[in-house]
């Protein structure tokens, strides 16, 4: 940030707004309500608002009127006490203007400025009602979105937001920070009869920017904001209504709200088209499993024709290779991978992405019903290739194929990325908070790790190890769908490995989001319980030209 101290960035002055920005995060959630009757205006579906150009804002009125808090600079002699940091120009000029010794407030707060700390003042008067003053650190992207995470997470009930403390940053730090500050406000919505009073209720943030060059930065966080809502919206959604029909039809009301046209395939048109992994997943259970294909067909430059896979698995209770009871607890998020390319689907028109986008969601419900598929069972794929399925819990993989295959086949795309949650090995080997990366081309892997790193989704790329691959040799088919030689270990790579059997000759990358999917405490910007992962990650890979 920069310590400018012009008169010029004197507040209340409308002409430095420069954006605003809001998430209607109705959740799908709602929906829960299932033949309850539904309360009005709970259904609308998640969006990014207007936003207002710097030209024509109106006035700023906001209830929460967001400063930095900058560093203090150095001191001769470090014995002297600590000095505070202080307030940005806009801000300091507010509180004076409220009568208020900020000063003071500090040195009560004994704040240091560190990322993240946040100072809360609040006003007698009308608006802003409050300040919240936000440690921003060094000013990177990083750092302000932490503390603009920090942010969302103090805002309580207040929904309009005025933001000085980024006046100075560059477009990616605004982005950041409106970000996380959309990301850190995000409440989940409690399944109950009683209406919400707590605060936890559908979000609208309304952001404005106080920066002259970020209106469009502002703009793309907003629907960033709004895509990683949906997904963890979706991925929160309890089984019970959450079948893989009521998936795909929040599917195609998105997808078509937000332009892209959509198609759902149910038992029998999957049948025609061979997806016998699929439907041998969904056969446990009485409710059917869909394939939704989605298609984004702006093409207004030239770039590459991309196909995105999601795991949608709406519960996942291992079939007859059952789970243990704890295991299952959390399986209703097994579709992650499919809320995240449905919410990446969701926001491509917004964020400009200027080709031709496929998205295919494999949606199962893996259950251990009387005609569930059996270990031992051979199932064959759309490409005619055969599968001994040994452990009916490893079913992920077994979706994917048959849409990887299609892919291949029928829609032949330039390069093609799915995101499962597919194995415990993954969270093992990486922790909750990086996604595991396969890719077969060192390009795509190079451009999916910085998109990872710069959107606040961290990727780490991990080897297709060819000399693991006998592990998935079978007696009875072309392959089988795990490695059963219990010294070799490495389930996540022999998973990427079986799913590579499936992409032909193209360019493919697979992301195991296993562990950051969900999440156990509320951190920064991901809240307890599922988290979205996965779809800040592909979208910034998508408006960066989806190199591979
Ligand atoms: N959905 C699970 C993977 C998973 C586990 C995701 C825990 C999130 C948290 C997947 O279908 C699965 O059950 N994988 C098995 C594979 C094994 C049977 C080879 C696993 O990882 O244990
Ligand atoms: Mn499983
Ligand atoms: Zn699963």
């Amino acid at each position: 940030m920069s310590p400018s101290r012009s008169t010029s960035d004197q507040p209340a002055r409308p002409a430095t707004t420069a954006g605003v920005a809001a998430v209607d995060a109705a959740a799908a959630v709602n929906d829960a309500a299932g033949p309850r009757p539904r309360r009005p205006g709970t259904r609308a579906p998640v969006r990014p608002r207007a936003l207002v150009d710097a030209r024509t804002a109106a006035p700023i009125g906001a209830a929460v009127l967001v400063g930095a808090l900058e560093p203090p600079p150095e001191r001769a002699d470090p014995t002297a006490g600590p000095v505070r940091p202080t307030a940005d120009p806009v801000t300091a000029a507010a509180a004076r203007d409220a009568g208020v010794d900020l000063e003071l407030r500090l040195e009560r707060a004994r704040a240091d400025g560190h990322v993240g700390e946040v100072v809360t003042v609040e006003l007698d008067g009308d608006r802003p009602q409050r300040l919240l003053l936000v440690g921003v650190g060094t000013g990177s992207p990083a750092d302000l979105r932490r503390a603009g995470a920090a942010v969302g997470r103090r805002l309580g009930p207040a929904r309009s937001v005025d933001v000085a403390a980024v006046r100075a940053a560059r477009s990616a730090g605004v982005r950041a920070f409106v970000e996380g500050l959309l990301l850190g406000a995000y409440r989940p919505q409690r399944i109950t009869a009683r209406p919400d009073r707590s605060g936890s209720g559908p979000v609208t943030v309304d952001v404005r920017v106080r920066n002259e060059r970020a209106a469009e930065a502002v703009r793309r966080a907003g629907a960033t904001g709004a895509a990683v809502t949906l997904a963890r919206d979706l991925a929160r959604t309890p089984s019970d209504l959450k079948s893989p029909d009521w998936l795909a039809r929040q599917a195609v009301s998105r997808a078509r709200a937000a332009g892209l046209d959509a198609r759902v395939w149910g038992p029998r048109e999957l049948a025609a088209h061979g997806f016998g992994g699929l439907l041998a997943v969904g056969a446990g259970s009485a409710r059917p499993p869909r394939l939704v294909r989605l298609e984004h067909r702006r093409t207004t430059r030239s770039g590459p024709h991309v196909v995105l896979v999601g795991k949608g698995i709406t519960f996942d209770s291992g079939g007859l290779s059952l789970k243990p009871a704890d295991a299952m607890t959390t399986m209703k998020t097994d579709m992650s991978g499919a809320a995240a390319v449905l919410a990446v689907m969701t926001a491509l028109d917004a964020l400009e992405v200027p080709y031709r986008v496929t998205a295919l969601l494999a949606l199962a419900e893996n259950m251990p019903g009387g005609a569930a598929m059996r270990p031992g069972d051979v199932i064959t794929h759309v490409d005619g290739r055969t599968t001994e399925v040994l452990n009916t819990d490893a079913e992920g993989r077994l979706v994917l194929a048959d849409c990887l295959a299609y892919a291949d086949r029928a829609v032949r795309p330039d390069v093609m990325v799915d995101v499962a949650t597919l194995t415990g090995a993954a969270t093992l080997a990486l922790g909750r908070r990086q996604g595991a990366l396969f890719a077969t081309t060192d390009r795509l892997a190079t451009a999916l790790g910085r998109a990872g790193a710069e959107s606040g989704e961290p990727v780490w790329r991990m080897p297709l190890e060819d000399d693991y691959r006998p592990a998935l040799d079978s007696d009875v088919a072309d392959v089988r769908h795990i490695g059963t030689d219990p010294t070799l270990g490495a389930g996540a790579i022999t998973a990427a490995l079986y799913l590579r059997e499936f992409v032909g000759d193209r360019p493919w990358a697979h992301l195991d989001i296993a562990g950051p999917a969900r999440a156990e405490t509320d951190r920064d910007d991901t809240p307890r319980g599922a988290t979205g992962f996965g779809t800040r990650v592909l979208l910034r890979w998508l408006e960066d030209g989806a190199r591979f």
